[in-house]
């Protein structure tokens, strides 16, 4: 995979924001809210644009658009929305999708307990919000779903990675383009990041 940790020192600084463990909610969220900017900036780097003729005061001049439509932003359930707000507001002519996970007790997979994708999804590049990508299980069943529905280009936007689930995405999916804030050291033995920022829905939406 091409994994992008952006190393820059405003980036850093509110993921140490984050962190802080008596960070309430309300807090919390409006550092979501400029990380996801920061994010979507970087992720959307190499993505092409479209000229356009336009009229400006001083005659006619070349500019570039973005193409924003040919985009559907796929917020995973529940933590997802978190980064939502962010997104849509640098991409606001993008569709949005949205996948909900629950994992089986039984066989510990993650099942897919809601999809609604938006028209054309097989045309369009995936933009994937979540904040965690732990062992990876929800993401690699989210990349699932969007090649069955045939989207080819998905891209994985996340605040905070560990390394085991990024491994387990190579293997799996090399095809697949993510970007995140920063790569933690490991997984604890129940699948938390660590050092992370506890468990992401709970710190976004409690
Ligand atoms: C978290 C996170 C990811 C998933 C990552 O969601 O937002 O969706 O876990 O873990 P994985 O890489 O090991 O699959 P959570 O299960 O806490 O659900 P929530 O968003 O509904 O709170």
């Amino acid at each position: 995979n091409q994994v992008n940790e952006i190393k820059h020192p405003l980036v850093q600084h509110l993921i140490g924001q984050l962190r802080e463990h008596n960070r309430s909610p309300a807090q919390f969220r409006p550092v979501v809210d400029r990380l996801s900017y920061l994010l979507c900036y970087e992720a959307l780097k190499n993505f092409a644009t479209v000229p356009e003729e336009i009229r400006t005061w001083a005659g006619s001049t070349k500019v570039e658009r973005l193409g924003d439509s040919g985009i559907t932003v796929v917020p995973i359930l529940r933590a997802g929305l978190g980064m939502l707000n962010g997104v849509m507001d640098l991409l606001p002519g993008a569709s949005v999708s949205v996948v909900g996970f629950e994992r089986n007790e039984e066989t510990l997979q993650p099942h897919a307990y809601y999809e609604k994708w938006a028209p054309n999804v097989a045309e369009k590049t995936a933009l994937v919000i979540d904040p965690m990508l732990a062992t990876g299980g929800t993401f690699l069943a989210t990349v699932e779903c969007l090649k069955a529905v045939g989207c080819q280009r998905v891209h994985g936007v996340f605040l905070l990675a560990a390394p085991e689930g990024l491994d387990e995405l190579n293997r799996q999916h090399p095809d697949v383009l993510v970007t995140v804030a920063a790569v933690d050291e490991r997984l604890n033995e129940l699948g938390y990041i660590i050092p992370g920022l506890g468990d992401a829905g709970d710190r976004i939406f409690n």
